[in-house]
């Protein structure tokens, strides 16, 4: 993507003939461990080319002027550093807004304002973290424009602590860890508990992700999101009546197993069985990838939709469609829903010659069922929030 009409842009709204500094943060897949971030466990997530450029100029006042140029009809919204509580008016700049004051909270010296114009090309509601992509993005530009020095998984758990605390989302770690993290080609184990990770190539041979939006509002995203979450609370909680354990993430499926019916309800249960098979499937799969695998790592990939199909009940009939006329294609090596689930994206990994007949195949089946079209975008695996330099394209 090419700065310079962003520049002619920013130039345009403020007023000014200076040029901005320029910023990008991405948004990101998960390839394997999905809702196991919040359960201790871990996730397998890569960045991806699509993300939020941010631009921007210091002032010498205490305003910050944001303007987002994918929403130009809001025009410019402008706080103070003086004020920055969480305003519902402020709409989208409550994102950069929260990341303002817990730099500030933090002891970071941002003592003037700037002017910001923001523009993200992330499909809208698709579930790829266009918000902790806002945050992170805010976060590279803070770090710059103010020549701080912030440790970036401090950065990191800030832009999860706006997500929590200031925007209100109950969510985990790994959206803003591999958006803050991403690195060209490869995706990152992380173990959300210790916050320990590394860094696996992804080396697919002859195959290409593909990721395919449902195109469903997510309405009933977050509170579904939060009854999971609790669930898998209470169920720790009775494993914790009779076992020494932090997290899920501590058990494998065989203590699992053996402790089970320690879990009092049926359906958390169910919950927990997800969670701790997810996590040592994600062990597994960076094993499998690492070894060229394929077949193997794609086994898991499938392994893990039916499991938050029927364990964890977060697909619904969109993503279930996509997923399993997927898996009858030919040159498909594995597919699932990625991020939350209840609409948003699915991924598949398929045969570089085959992906336009499996785009076709998903699309007639899907529209069959579904009623609207799905979209189909081949991912470019990225790296992770970073300055830009006039002229490049990210
Ligand atoms: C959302 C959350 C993440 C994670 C996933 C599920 O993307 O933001 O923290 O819990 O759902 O794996």
């Amino acid at each position: 993507m090419k700065l310079t009409p962003l520049i002619h842009r920013f130039q345009e709204v403020f007023e000014t003939e200076q040029k901005p500094q320029a910023f990008f943060a991405p948004g990101r897949i998960n390839l394997i461990g999905e809702h196991t971030d919040y359960n201790g466990g871990h996730v397998f997530p890569a960045a991806i080319s699509f993300g939020t450029y941010a631009l921007a100029i210091k002032r010498q006042d205490k305003k910050i002027r944001f303007y987002s140029d994918n929403f130009p009809e809001k025009g410019i919204f402008e706080s103070s550093l003086d004020d920055l509580i969480y305003q519902e008016d402020d709409d989208w700049t409550n994102y950069p807004k929260g990341m303002l004051l817990y730099f500030k909270e933090d002891g970071f010296s941002i003592e003037s304002g700037f002017d910001v114009l923001f523009y993200g090309n992330i499909p809208n509601g698709a579930g790829l973290s266009s918000s902790a992509s806002i945050e992170l993005v805010t976060g590279v530009l803070l770090e710059t424009l103010y020549q701080l020095d912030v440790d970036r998984v401090r950065m990191i758990q800030i832009g999860q602590k706006v997500e929590n605390q200031y925007i209100g989302v109950n969510s985990g770690i790994m959206d803003q860890f591999a958006i803050g993290m991403g690195k060209q080609d490869h995706a990152m184990l992380l173990d959300c508990d210790t916050l320990q990770y590394q860094y696996a190539p992804i080396k697919l041979a002859n195959h290409d992700i593909i990721i395919i939006n449902t195109n469903k509002r997510r309405e009933l995203t977050e509170s579904k999101y939060n009854e999971r979450r609790s669930e898998c609370e209470q169920a720790l909680a009775d494993l914790q009546k009779e076992l020494s354990i932090n997290s899920l993430g501590d058990l494998t499926p065989e203590q699992f197993e053996q402790y089970r019916t320690l879990i009092k309800n049926e359906t958390n249960q169910q919950r927990a069985k997800h969670a701790i098979y997810e996590n040592a499937r994600t062990i597994t799969a960076l094993d499998k990838l690492k070894a060229g695998e394929l077949q193997a790592f794609g086994e898991l990939v499938n392994q893990s939709h039916i499991s938050l199909r029927d364990d964890y009940e977060v697909t619904g009939i969109e993503l279930d469609t996509i997923a399993e006329t997927a898996w009858k294609q030919e040159g498909v090596l594995g597919a699932r829903m990625t991020g939350a689930g209840f609409g948003g994206c699915a991924i598949a990994i398929v045969e570089k010659n085959h992906t336009k007949a499996f785009q076709e195949a998903i699309e007639k089946e899907y529209t069959k069922i579904v009623g609207y079209e799905p979209s189909f975008y081949v991912a470019s695996i990225g790296d992770g929030a970073k300055s830009l330099h006039l002229g490049e394209e990210s």
